[in-house]
């Protein structure tokens, strides 16, 4: 991969026709670190949220050796890239071919299940192998996060005590229950009452766990949100932790995805059209802007162009370059007002769901990645700031102060004397 000191200089040298994923590997090698130092336990990275060759190497330099992935591709590339790493399966619901594939071929022993079925199902697919690690995933709230997970996977509070104990039952590894609180969780007591619930389950099952599993769900900063210092995370965890029934040995395990990946990496995209407020991009939503479709979330931009911007940012939408309409993204995205048709413009944040979301629509898809050296456009480590401003946040906030300030004619007089 090529590197570049900044995004600028890629667009003189390259004007390149395709999207480009700019990557931070330092950036990535921060995070990692700071997860490594900062969690008491085993850190596995959650390949979901970004596969790229270079994320799974870079955090295997780094010295992560775990990791959380779901499906049998993601056990291919995980093999390829960091050879000799731990990894645990932890997709409640699993093919045979897939299970014995990653038991026989891969040498996997840990699996997530959050039904009876699926526990006999990985029996059955290992030829009932004894020395299996099995993670009981729990349903627990979401309320704290902006993406959430729950309904889909998850044994609720009534099942998980019987379903805990046939697991127990099952091993003679490790016996263990995980929980997801929601992806961008922004209340750090989401975990310690995620904890309290899996303590609860665990005590009326009558088992202890060999592992604690708390997932992900380590926010990121984008605009309008602004998450709290990841060491508060950290302390409701240990607090947790502290406080479940468990034994000397019982291990305490994360998966973060997109806090290790989100900063690491932004996308670099080119201006087709200009139709009023309106930029018809080379990517969208069937590429690495499927949150800022979905999710509605108005990521930072930056345009980059060789030259004079106007002063003025106004704001604007974008469309991808497929024919569906769902290919829109509202934003609203900040720029100069004279961006025109032949920009390009770096959309950042976008290292966790970005690429990964990648699809062949349309004929489109294919992007290209180059490694630059310049800071993130926020960030959670202090390599950027923690805030992403945008002119109707900044506004906003505006009004905000006016709404405290002391009231005006008779009612702040009053006020004053007393
Ligand atoms: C089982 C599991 N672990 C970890 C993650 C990563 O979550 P996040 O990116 O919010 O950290 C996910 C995300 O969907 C998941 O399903």
């Amino acid at each position: 991969m090529h590197t570049y000191h900044e995004p600028l200089d890629l667009v003189r040298e390259r004007s390149p026709e395709r999207p480009v994923a700019l990557v931070r590997p330092d950036v990535l090698a921060v995070a990692a670190r700071w997860f490594q130092d900062n969690f008491k336990g085993d850190v596995l990275y959650a390949v979901k949220a970004n596969p790229s060759a270079w994320v799974i190497r870079a955090l295997h330099a780094q010295g992560v050796n775990a990791f959380d992935v779901a499906s049998v591709p993601e056990i291919e590339l995980v093999a390829e890239h960091a050879p000799g790493a731990r990894m645990a399966f932890m997709h409640p619901v699993k093919s045979r071919k897939a299970i014995s594939a990653a038991y026989f071929d891969h040498g996997v022993r840990t699996f997530s299940l959050d039904t009876h079925e699926e526990l006999a199902k990985i029996l059955d697919a290992t030829g009932g192998a004894k020395d299996l690690n099995l993670i009981v995933r729990l349903a627990v709230g979401n309320e704290g996060s902006m993406y959430a997970l729950s309904g889909k996977f998850g044994a609720e509070a009534h099942a998980a005590p019987a379903l805990l104990l046939a697991a127990r039952r099952a091993t003679q590894d490790l016996m263990g229950i995980s929980f997801h609180v929601g992806s961008q969780c922004m209340r750090p007591t989401a975990y310690q009452g995620a904890m309290s619930q899996a303590s609860r389950a665990l005590v009326r099952a009558g088992v202890f766990a060999d592992v604690v599993d708390v997932g992900g769900g380590f926010p990121s900063v984008y605009p309008g949100m602004i998450p709290p210092d990841l060491g508060d995370y950290m302390d409701s965890i240990h607090r947790g932790f502290a406080e479940m029934m468990v034994h000397e040995t019982t291990e305490l395990w994360c998966e973060p995805g997109r806090a290790l990946v989100a900063e690491a990496s932004s996308v670099l995209v080119r201006v087709e059209l200009k139709k009023g407020d309106a930029l018809y991009l080379n990517d969208g939503s069937y590429g690495s802007l499927f949150d800022a479709t979905h999710t509605k979330w108005p990521f930072p931009v930056k345009l980059v162009r060789d030259g004079e911007a106007s002063s003025e940012l106004k704001p604007f939408r974008f469309y991808g370059p497929t024919c569906d309409s769902i290919d829109h993204m509202p934003g609203p995205f900040w720029l100069p007002a004279d961006v025109d048709e032949g920009d390009y413009i770096e959309i950042g944040m976008l290292g966790a769901y970005g690429v990964a979301m990648n699809t062949r629509f349309n004929g489109f898809g294919d992007t290209d990645a180059a490694i630059v050296q310049d800071a993130p456009m926020a960030s959670m480590y202090g390599l950027a700031k923690r805030v992403i401003s945008t002119p109707k946040a900044d506004e906003e906030e505006s009004r905000k102060v006016v709404r405290f300030s002391r009231p005006k004619g008779k009612a702040g007089q009053r006020k004053r004397k007393r």
